[in-house]
C-alpha cells in the first residue's frame, strides 16, 4: 500500500487478510523502540489526525460499508476533509444499480455522516442509467422532498426527480445556497448525470464557511455590521417561463398558480411581498435576511448563507443593507473573487451522483457545450 506517514511503522499481525487491495486490520506500530510511550504516541496521533481518519474511512469503508474509497481530479482537502468524498463500487461486478441501492440501505446513517463530515459526497464508477435508477438511490434513504421554489426554469422528469436549470447552457449560473432565501431550504441537493458535457459545464462547490473566515479578516466591521443590519432583496420575475433565460422562471409557475392573488399569499407564506409590474411580470422584495447563518451539527461554521454577490446591482435584482444603506462595492467584488478560489469542481462522468450538503455548500454552474444532461431532486 502507498505509505506515507514518518510517525508510524507497518506491522503485521496474526490473522490479517487482505481484502480488495488493503489489509485488515492496518497494523501500526512505533517507528522506533524509544517512541513507544503513550506521550509520542498521542503525540503522533495529533499530527496525523487526518491521516489516521482516512485510514479508518478506507479499511472500514471496504470492509464494512460496500465502498471504496477513490479519488477525483479537483478534489481539495479543507480543514482536514476530502472534498468530495468519492465513493466507489467496492468490486467491478458491484457496480449495478441494484448492489448500490442495497449498500446504501445497509448504511444509511454512516452515509449521511459521510455528507455532513465532507459536505460533498460524489457516488462514482456506478452504472446509473438513467432518471428511474437515480430516484431508486435517492429513495433509499427516506428523506422527504421539498418542492422547487425559485427562478431556474425546471422540468419534471419522473417521481423526485427534475432537471437542473434549463437556461442557456453558454451562460454561467452563479454560486448559491439552493433556495437561501426561503424558509425552509433543504438540507441536501442531489445531482446526476446522465449526458456528461464534452466541454466545460462543471458544478463547482463552495466550503461557505471558507468565505465567511476570509472575508471576516479582511471587512471584520462591514461583515458583523451586514449581519446585524440584515439585508433586503428584490428580484422581478416574467409572467410566462422563458428558457432562453437562466433566470427564466415565470410567476405563475414559481407559486405554482396563476391567480395573483393566490400567488400574494404563497408569496408571502415564503417570506416575500409582491409588487405587480405593467408588463405581467412582478418584482418579489424580501428580507430581512441574515448575512451568515450557524447551523447544528457543522461545528460551529459560520456559513456564507445570502446570496448578496448574485443578486447585487443587477439589471434583474438587487440587495441592500436592511436599513437601505448601500454595500460597498469593494465588498461585494472581493466576495466575488473569494468565492471563485475556493471553488471546487471535477469533470462529469456518466452515472456521478453527487450528494452536497446545502447548509454548507455553495454550488453553481459553468457554461458547457451541449449536449449536458445533469438532473436534480432536492431533499429535507
Ligand atoms: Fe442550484
Amino acid at each position: 500500500m502507498e505509505f506515507a506517514c514518518k510517525d508510524f511503522k507497518v506491522g503485521k499481525c496474526e490473522g490479517e487478510k487482505l481484502v480488495d487491495g488493503e489489509t485488515m486490520p492496518l497494523v501500526l506500530q512505533p517507528p522506533a523502540a524509544e517512541k513507544n510511550d503513550t506521550d509520542s504516541l498521542v503525540a503522533a496521533l495529533k499530527e496525523n489526525k487526518e491521516w489516521f481518519e482516512e485510514m479508518i474511512i478506507k479499511n472500514s469503508a471496504v470492509l464494512l460499508r460496500g465502498f471504496d474509497v477513490g479519488k477525483c481530479e479537483g478534489e481539495k482537502l479543507v480543514d482536514g476533509e476530502t472534498m468530495p468524498l468519492v465513493l466507489q463500487p467496492p468490486a467491478a461486478e458491484k457496480n449495478d444499480t441494484d448492489s448500490l441501492v442495497a449498500a446504501l440501505k445497509e448504511n444509511k446513517e454512516w452515509f449521511e455522516e459521510m455528507i455532513i463530515k465532507n459536505s460533498a459526497v460524489l457516488l462514482r464508477g456506478f452504472d446509473v442509467k438513467n432518471a428511474v435508477d437515480f430516484n431508486e438511490i435517492v429513495e433509499a434513504f427516506g428523506w422527504d422532498d421539498i418542492r422547487y421554489v425559485g427562478p431556474a426554469p425546471r422540468t419534471h422528469v419522473y417521481k423526485r426527480v427534475w432537471t437542473a436549470n434549463e437556461g442557456p447552457l453558454s451562460e454561467f449560473i452563479y454560486y448559491h445556497h439552493e433556495m437561501v432565501l426561503i424558509k425552509e431550504s433543504p438540507k441536501k441537493v442531489i445531482l446526476y448525470c446522465e449526458i456528461p458535457p464534452p466541454e466545460g459545464g462543471e458544478t463547482p462547490f463552495v466550503p461557505s464557511f471558507r468565505v465567511t473566515q476570509r472575508m471576516l479578516e479582511e471587512f471584520p466591521e462591514v461583515v458583523e455590521e451586514l449581519d446585524k443590519k440584515g439585508l433586503m432583496y428584490s428580484f422581478t420575475a416574467l409572467s410566462k417561463n422563458d428558457t432562453s433565460s437562466m433566470r427564466g422562471r415565470g410567476w405563475e409557475d414559481t407559486f405554482a398558480t396563476s391567480d395573483p392573488k393566490e400567488a400574494e399569499k404563497r408569496a408571502s407564506a415564503l417570506g416575500m411581498d409582491l409588487e405587480w409590474l405593467p408588463n405581467g411580470g412582478v418584482k418579489a422584495v424580501l428580507g430581512p435576511r441574515t448575512l451568515t447563518r450557524v447551523f447544528d451539527g457543522r461545528k460551529g461554521r459560520r456559513m456564507w448563507f445570502n446570496t448578496m454577490v448574485g443578486m447585487h446591482g443587477k439589471e434583474h435584482s438587487s440587495a441592500t443593507m436592511a436599513d437601505g444603506t448601500e454595500i460597498p462595492i469593494k465588498f461585494v467584488k472581493r466576495g466575488e473573487e473569494i468565492i471563485e478560489e475556493e471553488s471546487i469542481q471535477f469533470r462529469w462522468q456518466k452515472g456521478d451522483v453527487l450528494f452536497l450538503d446545502n447548509m454548507a455548500l455553495l454550488h453553481g454552474r459553468r457554461p458547457s457545450l451541449p449536449p449536458r444532461k445533469v438532473l436534480v431532486t432536492t431533499c429535507k
